[in-house]
């Protein structure tokens, strides 16, 4: 039996719809807003205003390249949560609406486990149990995999999340939001000389925040002896900031891999793509012998691949949701 899966994600600002038959991803179309970047971060009122721009054009999109009818589709997975929470509604309206319409079933998919189940849409695929790193500009949590339906979380952010904390010290240093990017670029050309101290959070939970504070400290100071301190160190500044920020990721991600025992270890999220984050997981690889899986970028970013992905796997436990399903800007509401 031939399964056709419609997937739809609208948690934060990229409206992406794609179509997963038999657990292979035939389309994913994604339209990041780009309107955001001149507010300095995603709002809210403006990202489900663009949503609802967006989804019916970007569904019509995936259905073509797949080079299906909308007929034809089985089930339609929806990101249920966590993420903002006028963006999620437009989505989980659109999809309940249209689930009714053509008398399917719809499938409740959490953002955070979809993000984990891309490194299953291309070779090579963790196998179980794994560990998985999860960051991006909302999110940043270690969780283990123990099958593609049973995700624990073993740790998270207390405060900002890994994006956050590259974005928000990059505006201190003057950049455009997003700045991880920029932030990445700029510190290959520089030396990590200033020593920003790492957080004493017990466990494996992380926090970010209070970089940022430390940061800002010490530019001010700086900035008192030397106008011009932030520009002609700006290369050395970012190399900093993403030093810590790795070393605050990579320390908790092998104590995670100490206490399990696990060397299957994958990465996703926005801030996978980060350089010295991915030179880190394989100089892990090659001093402590992990499997590392990363996903391509274009899966670790938001997407709807990874919704029907973990929709797919749904589907096929016969987990489905009803029409009283609601969106929620949290996992456990
Ligand atoms: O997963 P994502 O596209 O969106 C969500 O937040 O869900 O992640 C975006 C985040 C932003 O905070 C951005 O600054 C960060 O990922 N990012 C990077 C890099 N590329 C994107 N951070 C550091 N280095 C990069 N190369
Ligand atoms: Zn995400």
């Amino acid at each position: 039996m031939t399964v056709k899966l419609l997937a739809i994600e609208s948690s934060c600002d990229d409206t992406s719809a794609s179509v997963i038959i038999d657990g292979k991803v035939c389309s994913n179309i994604v339209s990041s807003q780009d309107e955001h970047a001149l507010w300095g971060g995603v709002v809210p009122e403006v990202a489900s205003r663009a949503h609802i721009r967006l989804i019916v054009p970007v569904v019509n999109k995936a259905l073509d390249k797949a080079g299906i009818n909308i007929q034809d589709i089985d089930a339609i997975a929806i990101t249920r949560a966590p993420g903002l929470l006028g963006s999620l509604h437009v989505g989980v309206s659109y999809a309940k609406a249209l689930a009714l319409a053509r008398n399917i079933p719809l499938i409740e998919v959490n953002h955070m486990d979809a993000h984990i189940m891309a490194n299953f849409i291309d070779e090579p695929q963790p196998n179980f149990p794994f560990l998985c790193l999860t960051v991006s500009g909302g999110h940043t949590q270690i969780s283990i995999v123990r099958s593609h339906l049973d995700v624990e979380v073993l740790g998270r952010t207390i405060d900002d999340a890994a994006g956050e904390a590259f974005d928000k010290t990059g505006k201190v240093l003057g950049l455009d939001y997003p700045a991880g990017p920029l932030i990445d670029k700029k510190a290959q050309l520089g030396q990590a000389i200033y020593k920003f101290t790492e957080p004493n959070i017990p466990g494996l939970d992380f926090s970010f925040s209070g970089l940022k504070t430390s940061i800002l400290y010490f530019l001010q100071k700086q900035v008192k002896l030397d106008p011009d301190f932030i520009s002609n160190n700006l290369n050395d500044l970012c190399a900093s900031v993403q030093s810590r920020i790795v070393s605050i990721l990579m320390n908790k991600l092998v104590r995670a891999a100490e206490m399990t025992g696990i060397k299957e270890i994958a990465l996703t999220g926005g801030v996978a793509a980060n350089s010295a984050l991915r030179d880190a997981m394989k100089a892990r690889q090659e001093n402590l012998g992990w499997n590392i899986y990363i996903p391509s970028i274009s899966y670790c970013t938001d997407n709807a691949a990874m919704i029907g992905k973990y929709g797919y796997y749904k589907y096929l436990a016969g987990q489905f949701a009803d029409q009283s399903m609601e969106a929620s800007a949290r996992v456990d509401e």
